[in-house]
């Protein structure tokens, strides 16, 4: 009878652990279910020998949640220890977690593993219970980054204290900040203010950013914002609550418009009296063959004296700021035009011994990290500050694909990994035809098909990945969220878990619960993945679904489509005189997704 019993017991467990998948992103390293469940209630009661205040955020967002979803009335018994005898397989950053009868326990290291324990357990807080489990889990990489643009368009402290506690749920720990570009400068600077007085504001426009009209004579530029330097202390304290560095990125030499309108003596241009901070209209810059030409110079002037005084007030203020160790500069798309026709440049290049214009930005990135480095941080940049020469002890933010991590590998550098073929989630995540109109597709599969340690690089030198989001056609926060998620859940699983353990099939699985709690907690994200991309060739039209198990209806006859429109079951003719296309996807019966509508003279045009 006992026997009976317990293979009931297991059969019914296997079939539960089954049913109720754990859907833990990222993938933990290794996780064990056992028999039996831990029936979960609102109320926690913790045990717990960390003595600091550090982990009280982590406790009160765990709380919320399970008041949330769980109504059981008995009470959750969560203990977190710091594990007296170092457990080295696990790092700074591992935890164990355990269910069993009595209730959850984590324990780690170090505080920090103690955070990621919990936000597993947020994760698998949806139930009334818990299967008992054991877990294993620790990162493949240490930094694990998302960039944040806050220059083109300007989010307010409370919308970047709110991308933090998004990241840090899925175990992210740098926000990298970009805080200064030709579309504004928005930290507080007190030994320059015009930085932000003037620097900081633009004129308000809509459309597709670059290709803006240009703004008439009358134009208010009193669209934008910063952060004064105590919000700035507000935002670097809650994150650090939440076990994410913030790294503060002041881009330059180039990108650097807003700086130059502010204090036009650092360019070396005498019309930049004239200049405006950029406002997103056409004809800024000229993206040739040849490289990069800036109509208007919107870089920092290497020969003039008073631009290293700048930047030794601003990189003395930014590390006060900042506890993290690093500093970004920048350094990427620098025109240099504007240095070729420049006199005091020639002369420069002449007593330096310079060859050539990268040379010339090397000679700068150089005294720039001589800068950093006197104000305590390490430099890190983006990988134009490899050519002509990098300074010695910097690392690289490989965004080109990931050559320039590659070499910076070899050149003993460290890097971080940020190829835009993988992690430029500003790039259109979906039908083109519906989607803000970005210069590059960059889907979920294919994000999650990210190494931060590719082929051929040195792991020993890769720090780790980080996914960038720019936001010129990012108006508001909500399209932050819907630009991030999913693509950071499959972010966060190639940062975090082994490849070994990647699993797309099962990984989609995970982002439609994920989704669930994301519609809960109401962050914006993109349903793209239940939308297939259409081309049209020679009059046939061909559906790409991103993920299988799709049933895609649709309609040519300009109605919206429904489950009883035409079944797409391959490439088929497109009726000669249709003039919309319409597309809407289910799954097993279930609508899922957008209708996507196109135009058939923008598919003709491809
Ligand atoms: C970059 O995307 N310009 C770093």
């Amino acid at each position: 009878m006992r026997l009976l019993t317990s293979m009931m017991l297991a059969m019914f467990c296997n079939m539960n652990s089954h049913a109720q998948q754990l859907n833990i992103i990222p993938e933990p390293v290794s996780m064990q279910v056992h028999s039996g469940t831990l029936a979960l209630g609102q109320d926690i009661s913790w045990t717990t020998d960390v003595k600091s205040a550090s982990l009280s955020l982590a406790k009160a967002q765990l709380e919320a949640d399970c008041r949330k979803n769980i109504t059981g009335l008995n009470t959750t018994n969560i203990s977190l220890t710091l594990l007296k005898k170092e457990d080295s397989g696990i790092g700074a950053e591992g935890y164990l977690l355990e269910i069993d009868k009595d209730g959850i326990h984590i324990s780690a290291n170090k505080e920090n593993g103690l955070f990621y324990g919990l936000q597993t357990v947020r994760q698998l807080l949806v139930t009334p219970d818990v299967p008992y489990l054991t877990i294993r889990d620790y990162p493949v990489v240490g930094w694990r980054g998302m960039m944040l643009d806050v220059s083109r368009h300007f989010f307010t402290k409370a919308e970047v204290m709110r991308y933090v506690d998004e990241i840090a749920a899925y175990k992210f720990n740098v926000l990298h900040w970009h805080l200064t570009d030709d579309g504004g400068w928005r930290i507080e600077i007190k030994s320059y203010p015009k930085l932000t007085e003037v620097g900081a504001w633009c004129v308000e426009k809509y459309g597709y950013y670059g290709e803006f009209s240009a703004p008439g004579k009358d134009a208010k530029y009193n669209y934008g914002g910063f952060y004064t330097q105590q919000d700035i202390k507000d935002i670097v304290q809650y994150a650090k609550a939440q076990y994410v560095d913030i790294l503060p990125e002041i881009d330059i030499p180039g990108h650097s418009m807003a700086a130059v309108v502010a204090y036009p003596e650092l360019s070396g241009t005498k019309d930049a009296v004239n200049y405006k901070v950029y406002s997103g209209e056409k004809g800024f810059m000229d993206w040739t063959d040849h490289g990069i030409v800036a109509r208007y110079d919107n870089t920092l002037n290497p020969a003039k004296p008073e631009v290293y005084k700048f930047l030794d007030k601003v990189f003395g203020e930014v590390a006060g700021l900042f506890p993290f160790g690093y500093i970004h500069v920048g350094g990427d798309e620098c025109a240099k035009n504007y240095w070729q026709k420049d006199p005091n440049v020639t002369a420069l290049m002449q007593k330096e011994k310079l060859k050539n214009y990268e040379e010339v930005q090397a000679y700068f990135e150089k005294k720039v990290e001589a800068i950093v480095a006197s104000k305590g941080k390490k430099l890190i940049g983006w990988d134009e500050i490899l050519e002509g020469g990098v300074a010695p002890n910097a690392t690289i933010m490989s965004w080109r694909g990931e050559k320039g991590g590659i070499e910076a590998a070899r050149l003993k550098h460290q890097v971080v990994m940020t190829p835009n073929n993988y992690v430029y989630i500003d790039y259109v995540q979906g039908n083109k035809y519906m989607e803000s109109k970005v210069y590059e597709n960059l889907r979920l599969k294919k994000v999650y098909a990210f190494n931060p340690v590719p082929a051929g690089v040195d792991p020993a030198y890769v720090l780790g990945g980080q996914a960038n989001l720019w936001t010129e056609q990012i108006f508001d926060f909500s399209k932050v969220e819907y630009m991030t998620w999913p693509r950071g859940l499959a972010v966060a699983e190639s940062l975090w878990s082994p490849a070994s353990k990647k699993d797309w099939p099962r990984f989609v699985e995970k982002v439609e619960q994920h989704m669930k709690l994301l519609d809960r907690d109401t962050v914006n994200y993109a349903p793209c993945m239940y939308e297939p991309d259409v081309t049209l060739q020679s009059g046939v039209c061909t559906f790409i679904p991103e993920i299988d198990g799709l049933e895609m209806h649709y309609s040519v006859d300009n109605s919206f489509p429904d489950i009883k429109s035409l079944l797409y079951k391959g490439p088929f003719v497109l009726p000669e005189d249709a003039v919309m296309l319409r597309v809407v996807s289910f799954k097993k019966g279930r609508p899922v997704g957008r209708i996507i509508s196109i135009p058939v003279a923008e598919l003709k045009k491809g």
